[in-house]
């Protein structure tokens, strides 16, 4: 299986999935794209020698069609079989989802179906919550709503900043999502629940 890895910022996460995508692991990385020309994580997928595309969403306004028009074609030319979103900051329309249904993975830093959308782990910490985590899902057109593919919980601290909490939340993600992908790319959508 060929995966295609989309991101806007460091790419830890997309890291992680590289590095994970070794031996007989049934898939491997063809594309590593990004909406902004600063992301960090384009040198180092770079570096891995993973090639790179760049798709700045800028030029487009508010005409997401006409990006996403553009953002599929270096996914088409790397022939991707699965699209992982890693960090991709911008929203995509059911268009562009529909030509990707059942083949493209997100991961959202909270235990869905709690708190989709931004500042996650702040509105944990406003809620309270004990518990909280990250979640890989199939994208779906409703933003993050897909068929959950894989969670991971970690203890929410009584002096935890949203800050701190992310940090341990990131951590589970680098665990999470590989092994989900393994999982997702062996043909298997039974959920990974790690502890
Ligand atoms: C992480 O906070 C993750 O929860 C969310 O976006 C951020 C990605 O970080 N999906 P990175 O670019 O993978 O380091």
């Amino acid at each position: 299986k060929r995966v295609a890895i989309l991101l806007s910022g460091g790419g830890s996460n997309m890291v992680a999935l590289l590095d994970s995508m070794t031996g007989d692991h049934p898939a491997r990385p063809c594309l590593v794209m990004s909406n902004a020309a600063s992301a960090g994580g384009l040198s180092k997928a770079a570096a891995r020698g993973v090639p790179t595309a760049v798709v700045d969403h800028r030029p487009f306004g508010q005409d997401r069609a006409a990006f996403e028009a553009e953002l599929i074609k270096p996914l088409i030319a790397a022939q991707a079989d699965i699209v992982c979103l890693a960090g991709f900051m911008r929203v995509l329309t059911a268009g562009f989802v529909g030509l990707w249904t059942g083949r493209m993975l997100n991961i959202h830093p909270s235990l869905l179906p709690k708190y989709r959308g931004l500042h996650t782990h702040a509105r944990a910490l406003d809620g309270g919550d004990s518990e909280h985590g990250c979640t890989v899902h199939e994208v779906t057109p409703e933003l993050d709503e897909g068929p959950i593919l894989g969670q991971a919980r970690v203890p929410v601290h009584a002096d935890d900043t949203p800050d701190t909490l992310a940090a341990r939340v990131l951590t589970q993600e680098h665990r999470l999502y590989p092994a989900v992908l393994r999982r997702f790319a062996g043909g298997s959508r039974e959920p990974v629940l790690l502890p």
